[in-house]
């Protein structure tokens, strides 16, 4: 990681433009290095990570990373990052690119310069950054941030005393909180399968254990009305298939509600191929917009993707809203992204500079941003693999539908300590206070099938920033303090 300058940062922009167009064949690299991942697991124990095969795979996705690496240095530069330190926890939160940063200074300034106000549907600005989520602007909303997001979706659906939600042990409180609200105020009945963690899982994993529990309840005499998930999961970072699992909702005539507070910026995702009627991202973690600012996709019309009528749906933070049918063709009746970004005065610097962050992913490339970010992530998981073994890791590797930029893994010596919160919360602690730089990550608790306790596992986030370098020297301090820790 480098220490970025003015000069940095305008040649890193000029490098954007001529950046190299390889991108598609590195994509076709990563995926094959991970089949091969795929391809070992099938082969069992003797195929493990300690194998040479499993050695190859790391130093494979090493070399992909590298020859890239000046393009991504120059990225680097774009943020006004403390180099004394590596940024490996944006699941939480990320940093504002200096472009973002500069217009919300400068706006803010203006706005206090001239008392103005902000009372917009930020119709342009939805305009602008839609396409690169792949929907029209009225189906974009701005929200205050994930958790915003699935409080309007979740508690602006007419739901009726006895109507079943189907969804994770692995949910956030983003999601569990309104979903505890609605159980409260309207009757709703909240039904958890129960998550796997490792590397031996599939998307077919994710499929069956939601159909199964579906028709469970079906047959039980139970109004199953909605299924809601994370993609990916805060805890494994583990990439619910929204594909496949948008396949059982529509099968089963579902309304789909996607917990993707770490999509927006991360995975380059079309959200009107994937049909869903609400998907809550974070505009302040992967995307790297402001803080307080969220992208939600609502889905406003009939597309081939989900033929399934609109959800009865009412806004519950507005003051843009008269009573209107929602439609029942391709044409939508009116902006719903109008009517729940509206609720009076907006802070419009800071969407704004949401908007410029936005941008900036389009112009270096949505794809090839999820591309380098998951190629760190593999990288990781082949490291921590090498070093800890495979049956260490919380988050799957091989399926590449269920691979994100997020990577679980228990660092502890005696495996058995990571049901210790303390020592995790001390290994993460030390991770910062006892290196130069100091790495900041993060932990947190996962509920095991068949585990009576929850593990504390550490997670890492790999984000445009980070480098082959951050990772080896990632990796070696986590081994050298586990050591330390004992
Ligand atoms: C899966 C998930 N949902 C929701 C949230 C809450 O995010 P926000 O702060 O954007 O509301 C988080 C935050 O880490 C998360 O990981």
């Amino acid at each position: 990681m480098r220490n970025p300058t003015e000069g940095q940062s305008q040649s890193a922009a000029a490098d954007i433009v001529t950046a190299p167009q390889h991108w598609s064949q590195n994509r076709r690299d990563f995926l094959r290095i991970l089949s091969s991942g795929a391809l070992a697991a099938t082969l069992g124990p003797l195929a493990g990570c300690s194998s040479s095969h499993a050695a190859s795979r790391a130093e494979e996705l090493r070399a992909l990373l590298l020859a890239d690496e000046r393009f991504w240095a120059d990225v680097n530069a774009m943020f006004p990052l403390n180099p004394a330190k590596r940024f490996m926890n944006i699941g939480t939160a990320g940093a504002m690119p200096k472009i973002a940063l500069d217009l919300f200074d400068s706006e803010n300034r203006a706005k206090a310069f001239d008392s103005l106000s902000g009372y917009t549907n930020l119709l342009t600005e939805r305009t602008e950054v839609a396409p690169g989520f792949g929907i029209d602007p009225d189906e974009l909303a701005f929200s205050a941030n994930t958790s915003s997001g699935m409080c309007h979706a979740i508690l602006g659906i007419g739901w009726n005393p006895g109507d079943v939600v189907v969804t994770t042990n692995h949910e956030h409180p983003g999601g569990n909180v309104p979903l505890a609200i609605a159980e409260a105020r309207y009757g709703i009945q909240i039904e958890r399968v129960a998550l796997p963690v490792g590397n031996n899982q599939t998307a077919q994993t994710y499929v069956t254990l939601f159909d199964d529990r579906i028709r469970a309840l079906r047959t039980q005499g139970k109004r199953v009305r909605a299924m809601m998930f994370s993609a990916p999961t805060y805890k494994t970072g583990t990439m619910l298939p929204i594909a496949d699992l948008m396949e059982v909702a529509k099968r089963h005539e579902l309304i789909s509600i996607v917990d993707g507070a770490h999509l927006p910026g991360m995975m380059a995702y079309h959200y009107a191929d994937l049909g869903m009627d609400f998907m809550s991202g974070a505009g302040h973690k992967w995307q790297c917009g402001p803080g307080s600012t969220g992208i939600l996709v609502v889905r406003n019309k009939i597309r081939a993707s989900n033929p399934l009528p609109l959800p009865n749906w009412y806004p519950i933070h507005t003051s843009s809203w008269a009573p209107q049918a929602r439609t029942t063709n391709g044409t939508a009746t009116y902006d719903i992204g109008s009517v729940i970004t509206s609720c009076g005065s907006l802070h419009t610097p800071m969407f704004h500079s949401l908007v410029s962050a936005c941008k900036l992913w389009d112009q270096v490339g949505r794809k090839k941003i999820e591309t380098y970010d998951l190629t760190l992530s593999a990288y990781l998981k082949e490291r921590i693999c090498e070093v800890w073994g495979t049956d260490r890791l919380y988050s799957p590797k091989d399926d590449p539908k269920l691979v994100s930029a997020l990577t679980s893994f228990n660092p502890f010596v005696k495996a058995g300590d990571v049901v210790n919160s303390a020592k995790s919360n001390e290994f993460v602690a030390r991770m910062l206070s006892d290196y130069s730089p100091g790495f900041v990550i993060r932990n947190v608790n996962v509920p095991v099938v068949g585990a009576p306790s929850d593990h504390y596992v550490v997670r890492i986030s790999t984000h445009l920033w980070s480098s082959v370098d951050d990772i080896d020297k990632l990796v070696a301090a986590m081994f050298d303090l586990s050591k330390k820790m004992g």
